[in-house]
């Protein structure tokens, strides 16, 4: 198929104003069809889930359509995928149901590169219940975080391992499939955050290995909320404190509250609109597959020539190199501070901010205290106008 951005940018409200937006990683803008969703949903007669009035089947229609597009976009069943506000609350939700069967002297496996959302939860659980927590560090050079790494850290007590399935800052992507092998062999879950990822690739859950997978649709053009995906069967063997009136199925058992269905149809309407950029008239499962296939492609592209740019600047600090990345650079500037380069750039529409953004771990590692660096990550409707411009900022700094 040809991926022809400049039509897709048409769809993006937001990018009429002129900015560059490398900002992806914290959350993508929105098509029009997003927006249109939500509002026609709350315009529409919308009442809480049921099956009498039609505002109650409205809104339970809105629960099962999202429910099986996250499905075809992840690779699951629609019964093993769970809503929440963030990925950050999701996380924390199943650490609790988990921990409830953990006793001292389990250990739970974390990883330096992770965002903190797929840390804390585990090492406050861990706590919570006596476990051991082990890291998993990576190389400080390159920011390979290999199966080994994390192998060298799996006991016969090992119960759980989370890592991430792409750093939100440096990129790297472990080998999932044979980090799982070896979980499963230990006989320990393997919970696998998918935020970083999910925009940039097509995913399969089950080859990926992951036991839960957790992702967040503003970070795939769709709107602020978070889930997690897991087999019901997985889900059926947990019990999550919930409230006594509330439903016992799965996975409404996790869902705590009534959930946002405006929200959702959003989700829906943002999966719609990726496999809508697929050239081939299959069921939507397999048009995400080609759809994000070509999106990674178009972005692998435009990397390349952003990874050249920064490198041909002497001035430039690319931190990692991995092999396996999606496109998101980490990177500094020499002799002049991580904020300025974002605010000089920012100056210029060219939105690439400075943080460690909640990669706390990893920013410290890699001897970047807790201010870490310059992010630039790409997104669908990037294009090479943007990158020039990202470069000629950075290259204005250091004339
Ligand atoms: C890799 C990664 N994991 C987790 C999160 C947290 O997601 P949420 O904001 O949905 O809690 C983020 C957000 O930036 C992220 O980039």
């Amino acid at each position: 198929m040809v991926y022809d951005v400049s039509l897709l940018r048409a769809d993006f409200p937001a990018l009429a104003e002129g900015v560059a937006y490398f900002d992806g990683p914290g959350g993508t803008q929105v098509p029009r069809q997003v927006a249109e969703a939500i509002a026609t949903t709350m315009c529409a007669g919308l009442s809480n889930r049921g099956a009498v009035t039609r505002a109650e089947q409205r809104a339970d229609t809105v629960v099962l359509e999202a429910r099986r597009a996250v499905a075809d976009l992840l690779g699951c069943e629609p019964r093993g995928v769970v809503f929440s506000r963030s990925t950050t609350q999701v996380t924390y939700d199943v650490s609790r149901a988990l921990a409830k069967g953990w006793r001292a002297g389990d250990e739970v496996v974390v990883t330096r590169l992770d965002h903190d959302s797929n840390i804390r939860p585990w090492v406050q659980a861990a706590e919570h219940a006596g476990a051991t927590v082990r890291w998993v560090d990576f190389d400080r050079d390159t920011a390979e975080l290999t199966v080994d790494d994390v192998v060298a850290q799996l006991s016969a007590r090992t119960r759980l391992v989370a890592v991430t399935a792409a750093s939100n800052v440096l990129g790297t992507k472990p080998d999932l499939p044979a980090i799982a092998d070896a979980v499963h062999a230990a006989g320990a879950l393997l919970y696998v955050d998918g935020v970083h990822l999910t925009p940039h690739a097509a995913i399969d859950v089950e080859a990926l290995g992951a036991d839960f997978y957790a992702c967040s649709p503003y970070k795939f053009l769709g709107p602020h909320h978070g889930l997690v995906v897991a087999r019901p069967e997985t889900l059926e063997a947990l019990h999550p404190d919930k409230l006594l009136p509330s439903s016992d199925a799965v996975p409404e058992r996790f869902e705590l509250g009534t959930l946002p269905y405006e929200v959702l149809a959003g989700t829906t309407a943002a999966i719609d609109y990726l496999a809508g950029t697929a050239s081939s008239a299959a069921d939507r499962r397999t048009r995400l597959l080609e759809s994000m296939a070509a999106i990674e492609e178009h972005e692998d592209r435009l990397f390349d020539h952003l990874l050249d740019g920064l490198a041909r600047n002497p001035r430039v600090t690319l931190h990692g190199s991995p092999q396996r990345r999606t496109p998101t650079v980490f990177f500094s500037v020499d002799g002049v501070a991580d904020a300025e380069v974002y605010q000089a750039l920012a100056r210029l529409d060219v939105n690439a901010p400075a943080s460690s953004f909640y990669a706390l771990e990893a920013s410290r590692w890699l001897g970047l205290g807790d201010g870490g660096a310059v992010r630039a990550g790409l997104a669908p409707y990037s294009n090479e106008e943007d990158v020039d411009r990202l470069l000629a900022g950075v290259d204005s700094l250091t004339a």
